[in-house]
């Protein structure tokens, strides 16, 4: 293969290419990337998802029930827990819980709190306690003077005097029978946090967090995903239902089987973002649900003023009524937002024709009228017309040749709507026909490597389109191992930091992610015109004045030799030149095994002609870029 790149005539980059997708799926949010390490810590429920005792036990003898007390913690969080004593019970009883699958314990100090109800005067004790061997890895003694006449909150920080060797423990908060005077004490909102991203307050898993810092995205596209749309009235994601202190968040029916306890809010989203430098891409709800209910034109003005307000609420000054309210919760500064998606996945479910009728204009034309900077992401590319200069969102979820086979699937696509990729993934290894998914076929644990380097050679096919594409975002990001609905995932976990799967597809997308072009450059192939087995693109950086070729090979008889020159880049330069490959096509990672993926880095020399030569080989993902200076 003989390259030759011009020095001029490509397109300028977008400057997101490469982000996150998160919505709450696979306990990614609640027992995932929000650190909350109590499970059902409100008890709260739905009519979906009624409040229960699920991960919650008796110590020491005592009766637990919910209970809806006349004068609750707050309106949002109507039930709470009793803990009854038996009559002539002694010594200390109380409750444990069992965390998200596991506490993993350290030594650091975790901060916790929880709200009390009843006659006690004495102290209660918490504790970190393994489930094997019964050893305490710390516990504290919270001094208590409650009443029943209220709620009480108590804080407390816990600092163990030893890290427990797995996640297989259990926290315990006791207190002692004889000073619980009536006979029982209700609880409610008891948490436990350890040391978040950022030390934020009510924040992010710190090993979660680094991981997403570890492929250097540029946005987050949130909250959704179908758990924005709910799966039927009126369960859609209200986003002046997630602030606030956390007595005022009720939660909500997640679309993915469980309840969301929103404690993971839209400030907290807007946070994360700014922890990782990097941009919202927020999407409101556009008048469909799941289970096809859509709005009708009539009605969808409500809905519409719903969204204005979300963006009145974060970017509003103290003279508007919604960026008041946010100032009032303790957010002085104005948050930015410069994307908002309308909806997610507005083709499905009957959607389509209601959304190019009136949904989405309805939307468009509001929001662009108030916010004349801000672009409108539709949730399909299934428009005629756009509204306006509104851009789409793709989504692909499909089979490692299909991916390859839409290499060239931009190359006739508009610029004047560009594309978000909001959601792509190999979802089944490859079939005869060439088929896309079968989301009822089964699928692997895990990506895999041939279908992460299929995921290159689309991506490459992406940044190849610069003009036509404002970046992709693999989905799902995140998987907790102990409860999941979705494979495969970008990144698993369970509570043990130490187990944390970065799958072969985090590997490609950080390793694509984290060297980035500012504009694409024409190719010239003078060997032959056929695409494949080498996928290819080529362009710049600007900021660094580097010369960058990116190239996934797949399905190749065998390594491929490449020449490549690049106007402009005299003999003698050198060049990285960087290539990952793994043994087998189907391996993948999985928890405590060694990464399959293989990193090489060379050095490589232009030579007499300025040609930088190298082979690269099947199934591989290449980056060569020139050394500045
Ligand atoms: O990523 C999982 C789901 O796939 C998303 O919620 C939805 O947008 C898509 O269908």
């Amino acid at each position: 293969l003989n390259l030759s790149v011009a020095s001029s005539g490509g397109n300028a980059t977008s400057p997101l290419q490469y982000g996150l997708m998160f919505e709450d799926i696979n306990h990614s949010g609640d027992g995932g990337i929000y650190a909350e390490l109590i499970q059902n810590r409100a008890f709260q429920g739905s009519s979906v998802f009624p409040s229960n005792l699920s991960a919650w036990g008796s110590v020491g003898g005592d009766t637990l029930s919910l209970q809806n007390l006349s004068n609750p913690v707050s309106s949002a969080l109507p039930t709470s827990v009793n803990v009854a004593v038996s009559n002539g019970t002694t010594g200390q009883v109380g409750l444990s819980n069992t965390g998200w699958w596991g506490f993993d314990v350290q030594v650091q100090d975790y901060k916790g709190s929880f709200y009390v109800h009843g006659t006690y005067n004495g102290s209660f004790t918490i504790s970190l306690v393994s489930n094997l061997t019964n050893t305490t890895f710390g516990s504290v003694n919270v001094p208590v003077s409650s009443t029943k006449d209220g709620w009480t909150q108590y804080n407390y920080t816990l600092t163990p005097s030893m890290a427990a060797p797995n996640s297989n423990n259990t926290f315990i908060l006791t207190f002692d029978a004889a000073c619980a005077t009536d006979g029982s004490l209700d609880f409610n909102l008891i948490s436990l946090f350890p040391p978040t991203y950022k030390n934020r307050e009510n924040g992010n898993r710190v090993d979660l967090m680094e991981a997403l810092a570890g492929l250097n995205p540029s946005f987050l596209r949130l909250p959704g995903g179908n758990n924005l749309e709910g799966n039927d009235p009126p369960y859609l994601w209200y986003w002046n239902q997630t602030l606030g202190p956390l007595k005022d968040r009720p939660g909500r029916p997640g679309t993915w089987g469980y309840q969301n306890t929103d404690g993971l809010g839209l400030i907290e989203y807007l946070y994360w973002c700014q922890d990782l430098g990097i941009e919202p891409i927020l999407a409101v709800w556009s008048g469909l649900y799941l289970d096809g209910t859509i709005i009708p034109n009539g009605t969808i003005d409500t809905y519409v003023q719903y969204a204005l307000d979300e963006l009145e609420f974060l970017m509003g000054d103290a003279s508007t009524t919604y960026g008041a309210q946010r100032i009032a919760l303790g957010y002085p500064d104005p948050f930015q937002i410069n994307y908002v998606e309308v909806g997610n996945e507005d083709n499905l479910n009957n959607g389509l024709e209601s959304y190019q009728d009136y949904r989405l204009p309805a939307f468009y034309d509001a929001i662009t009228s108030a916010y004349p900077n801000i672009t409108i992401i539709a949730s399909t590319i299934a428009l005629d017309p756009f509204p306006g200069n509104s851009s789409g969102d793709y989504h692909q979820y499909t089979r490692p040749d299909f991916f390859v086979s839409q290499f060239n699937f931009f190359d006739n696509y508009t610029s004047e709507h560009p594309i978000l990729i909001g959601e792509y993934a190999t979802l089944q290894p490859n079939a005869p026909g060439n088929p896309g998914a079968n989301f009822s076929a089964p699928r692997p644990p895990f990506p895999f490597w041939i279908g992460s380097i299929a995921e290159c050679v689309f991506l490459i096919g992406a940044e190849r389109n610069a003009d036509k594409i404002i970046g992709a975002s693999y989905a799902p990001t995140f998987q907790n191992l102990n409860s999941y609905q979705w494979v495969p995932d970008m990144i698993s976990y369970t509570a043990d930091a130490s187990q944390d799967v970065m799958s072969t597809s985090w590997h490609t997308v950080s390793f694509l992610s984290s060297t980035r072009m500012t504009s694409t450059l024409p190719i010239t192939n003078n060997a032959t015109a056929a695409v494949g087995p080498v996928y290819y693109v080529a362009g710049e950086n600007a900021d660094t004045g580097s010369s960058i070729f990116k190239a996934a090979v797949y399905n190749s008889s065998g390594d491929v030799p490449v020449s490549i020159t690049f106007a402009g880049v005299a003999a003698g330069t050198k060049a990285n030149l960087t290539v990952l490959t793994a043994d087998d096509p189907s391996a993948y990672n999985q928890p405590g095994s060694d990464n399959v993926v293989n990193t090489q880095s060379t050095s490589v020399t232009a030579d007499g002609n300025g040609a930088f030569s190298f082979s690269l080989p099947d199934l591989s993902v290449a980056i060569l870029e020139t050394e500045s200076g």
